[in-house]
């Protein structure tokens, strides 16, 4: 995982798990010793059940003993529409009237493009003024832990699916389109695939949780972020694999066994190879960014299916300079394979950024300007995902894996669209107004970008795991 130029962070995450803060409200969700049974008697008596009715939204003011709040949305409607209009007189007017009151995902859609944010089943299950506040402003969801091995993993080969259930049966339930992050990902890997002990039996294992979880969301994730970070620019080794987990488990090949496991499975789904670490102009940026194009073209020239880029897009306020002709260059070699691009975790850090408030928020905005009149510029990009909407809920201000960019005297860090209190900040209005000069995109579909996705999906899923 990274979001600076060289990773700050030394140790993956092991020995506990997201279900721990999901405790509290879902109760009955313990992994057990075969976590991937679900007890029908706890289904009954209130448990997983009423937890997804409950991120259903059903209709019902009190589920399974959780309070659905319904009042909610109309104020949080009103009540951002009147802060944005009272405090950023300059920023309105950029947007025509009924753009201003219009949500972030009609604006993008207005130009074909696809606008989500990552969220956690624990923010959406009170279904409050924040789920309110989601349901008007995405498209698209991206679940923020719940996908990832580590968080579903416990015990060798058994995978807990109840709660990553919730959330695709949440996207489904309102109409959003789904990203699956992810498959594999070096910081989020479960201990026990760690300490295996031969090749075969780390490769039986990661073969089993693509397959796994590619098969039991068949048709429900528009795309899925098959590998996660896999590269690193700064190494010696001449394809520009990280030198992770999967590389010293299965070896190199590990990388395209994945994306055909994945396209075995769901031959309609996105593959997605997601990187970070490539936003701006350093020497390391520089670095990334030629590794992955040529990891990218070697996948390509060896017909291994990837269908998108994802450029995460963690931005720094004031920390990197910044080259707009590098990034469309990028951008243009990617769409140039044929590739479609999907910004996947944007959102904006603000330790370096002065502590008044409006002038910081002013900061921030501009540098998610800067850096989307650039990407959208390019028609490749069709979705655009932030990590996370509201200030209340980021892992920036949860301080989780990044010292770096915490703030130094102490206040909240203001990185994304919405504050705390779910108003809209500038960065809603940078992020309207860019969607707004972005040139309209045509809708096509990954099969017309990536022909050798065809030549996959003819073949038996079986091939994959012969020797
Ligand atoms: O569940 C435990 C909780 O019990 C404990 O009290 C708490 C104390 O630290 O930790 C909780 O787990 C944390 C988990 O998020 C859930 O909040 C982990 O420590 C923390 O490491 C984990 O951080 C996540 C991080 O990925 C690592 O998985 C962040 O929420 C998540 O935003 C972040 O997202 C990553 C993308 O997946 C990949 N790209 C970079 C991006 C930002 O780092």
């Amino acid at each position: 995982m990274c979001t600076l130029s060289t990773d700050i962070r030394s140790r993956p995450e092991n020995g506990h798990s997201c279900y721990d803060h999901l405790t509290a409200r879902f109760a009955p969700f313990r992994p057990s010793a075969d976590a991937s049974m679900v007890d029908p008697g706890r289904l009954e008596a209130g448990g997983v059940q009423s937890s997804v009715e409950c991120l259903l939204r059903s209709g019902d003011k009190s589920i399974g003993g959780i309070t659905v709040n319904r009042v909610s949305r109309r104020a949080v409607l009103a009540g951002g529409l009147a802060a944005s209009a009272a405090s950023f007189d300059g920023i309105v007017p950029l947007l025509a009237a009924n753009q201003a009151e219009q949500a972030l995902k009609d604006v993008a859609s207005a130009r074909g493009i696809r606008y989500g944010s990552t969220a956690m089943a624990s923010q959406l299950l009170a279904g409050d003024s924040f789920t309110d506040l989601l349901l008007r402003e995405v498209a698209a969801l991206v679940p923020e832990n719940e996908m990832k091995w580590l968080h579903m993993s416990s015990m060798p080969f058994q995978s807990d699916y109840r709660v990553a259930d919730c959330l695709v049966e949440f996207a489904a339930a309102h109409g959003l389109l789904l990203r699956g992050h992810n498959l594999l990902w070096y910081w989020s890997t479960p201990k026990w695939f760690r300490e295996l002990a031969d090749r075969k039996t780390a490769r039986t294992a990661m073969l089993r949780r693509v397959t796994d979880m590619v098969t039991r969301y068949h048709g429900r994730i528009d795309s899925w972020d098959v590998v996660n970070e896999p590269v690193d620019g700064a190494g010696d080794r001449t394809d520009h694999l990280r030198a992770d987990v999967f590389l010293k488990q299965i070896g190199p090949e590990y990388l395209s066994l994945a994306h055909m496991a994945a396209r075995a499975a769901d031959q309609d789904a996105r593959l997605v190879l997601n990187e970070c670490g490539v936003e701006y102009d350093t020497p390391d940026m520089d670095r990334k960014r030629a590794a992955v194009l040529e990891l990218l073209e070697n996948l390509r020239k060896r017909d291994v299916p990837v269908d998108a880029l994802g450029i995460q897009a963690h931005l720094s306020a004031r920390r990197y300079p910044f080259s707009e002709q590098k990034l469309r260059n990028y951008l243009k070699r990617a769409a140039a394979m044929g590739l479609e691009i999907q910004i996947t975790e944007l959102d904006c850090t603000d330790e370096l950024a002065p502590a008044d408030i409006s002038e910081r928020d002013r900061i921030v905005a501009d540098e998610y300007r800067r850096f989307l009149d650039v990407v959208l510029d390019e028609p490749a990009v069709k979705i655009v995902m932030t990590w996370g909407l509201s200030d209340r809920y980021s892992w920036i201000v949860r301080h989780e894996n990044n010292p770096e960019q915490r703030r130094r005297d102490g206040m909240e860090e203001r990185p994304l669209p919405f504050d705390r209190d779910l108003q809209r900040k500038p960065a809603w209005y940078a992020l309207a107004e860019a969607f707004t000069r972005a040139p309209t995109r045509e809708r096509v579909s990954t099969r017309e970008h990536s022909p050798a996705a065809e030549k996959f999906s003819s073949k038996r899923p079986d091939w994959i795991f012969a020797r």
